[in-house]
């Protein structure tokens, strides 16, 4: 039996594989309803027979931009279904990028049989111009990375696609929204959003830790099997990939900790993700030079030892509070008999550790907004590499 086969398809922890690409289309956006509210009042005019709307999308990568116009376009069909006939084509002028080709990729999309060989620039507007009078639906039409085409062709096409309606009977006939990132805005900015009005230009911000959790719990919900995952192990993989406010970081550190924890299965362990399976695994040895464990080589033993406290704690769990630190540095000075630093050094120390990157802390409030209580946990590294690290260079310090 080819029983190596057997996780194909089907995972302990992963449910439905296709959750985790990147192309796939959550049922909903989580957490981009300000954002979406103002994209719709852009498409208000939609619900009348004459009208058209226009948007320009910017935002730096991973900002959910191309999800948020797909999503968009799913949910005003379903929504207008029965008042008004909308359809719409979305390419990628990465693939497509000069107004030829665009145009081509439009037509073939509407009418897969359309020839497109040999036809100028204008043959194919009065193409499009007749498939859309025919059809009688309104077409949106997204142009995703437009910047590419913009760079190789201009603007020009942009221009005929606003100005498709004229010279014909009907009004409205056609809708644009452009997509871009926000590093290229030069090459969009003056002219393209003015032509679109200024007004139509939306701007998305990167995503936060919280923006990013809200994510990955999506997929999870969606993509792993019940029971396999908690909040807190979420809640981790998010400030992994917090620093980059990219989705598709997220998504990745997720299914790359779902599949390190598949391949730990030998089908009668437990079956949910843990702490290890959130970091690479380190193929250096912690001694080793260059490894990046040595960040922690430079600090001197009392800031070692709040560090080793807080290192053991999240070996098991995801994040503790400061009370927490605390408690267990006493222990750890206990064992090396030194004597406690105060509880303002402490939190010195605990500062100085998320400057340098080693531990991420967040404030929530408890009781109902009353109490506000600090968690860390540690977001970047195996707590058990730098713990074992510390306990080698304590040595040396102390004794
Ligand atoms: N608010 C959200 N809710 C659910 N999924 C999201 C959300 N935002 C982004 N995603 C998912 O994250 C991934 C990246 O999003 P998307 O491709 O839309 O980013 P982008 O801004 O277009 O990036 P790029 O600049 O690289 O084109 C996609 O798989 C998308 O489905
Ligand atoms: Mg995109």
């Amino acid at each position: 039996m080819v029983d190596y086969l057997d996780r194909i398809g089907a995972g302990a922890v992963l449910a439905n594989p296709e959750v985790m690409d990147f192309d796939w289309m959550p049922p909903e956006l989580v957490g981009r309803e300000s954002v979406q509210r103002e994209l719709a009042s852009k498409f208000s005019a939609l619900a009348h027979p004459e009208g058209a709307g226009r948007a320009v999308i910017t935002g730096p990568v991973g900002s959910g931009k191309t999800v948020l116009a797909d999503t968009f376009c799913r949910d005003i069909q379903r929504h207008l279904s029965g008042k008004r006939n909308v359809r719409s084509v979305k390419v990628n002028c990465r693939n497509a990028s000069t107004s030829m080709r665009v145009v081509q990729r439009i037509l073939h999309l509407l009418d897969p049989g359309h020839p497109d060989r040999g036809l100028s620039m204008g043959e194919l507007l009065l193409s499009l111009r007749r498939l859309l009078r025919r059809e009688s639906s309104h077409l949106i039409v997204v142009l995703d990375e437009v910047d590419h085409m913009l760079r190789r062709s201009g603007d020009d096409l942009l221009y005929q696609l606003l100005r498709i309606d004229e010279d014909q009977e009907g009004k409205g006939t056609m809708s644009l929204i452009l997509i871009s990132q926000e590093q290229v805005l030069d090459v969009l900015e003056t002219a393209v959003i003015s032509r679109m009005g200024a007004s139509n230009h939306l701007r998305v911000s990167g995503y936060t830790a919280d923006g990013l959790e809200a994510i990955a719990a999506q997929r999870a919900q969606l993509g792993l099997v019940l029971g396999t995952y908690t909040p807190e192990i979420i809640r981790l993989i998010a400030e992994k990939a917090a620093h980059t406010g990219d989705a598709r970081k997220v998504i990745e550190l997720l299914n790359a900790a779902v599949e390190r924890c598949e391949r730990r299965q030998d089908g009668h362990n437990a079956t949910h993700l843990i702490i290890e399976d959130v970091h690479e695994p380190s193929n250096t040895s912690f001694t080793a030079q260059g490894s990046n464990l040595e960040l922690i080589d430079d600090l001197n033993a009392h800031p070692m030892l709040v560090l080793l406290a807080v290192c053991r704690r999240l070996t098991n769990q995801e994040t503790m509070t400061t009370g927490d630190v605390e408690q267990l540095y006493a222990v750890v000075c206990e064992e090396y008999e030194v004597k406690m630093k105060s509880h303002t050094t402490v939190w010195k120390y605990l500062k100085e550790f998320e400057t340098r990157q080693l531990i991420a802390s967040r404030v929530a409030t408890i009781g109902g907004g009353r109490g506000r209580t600090t968690h860390l946990s540690m977001p970047h590294f195996l707590p058990k590499d730098i713990a074992s690290r510390l306990e080698m260079l304590l040595k040396k310090k102390i004794r």
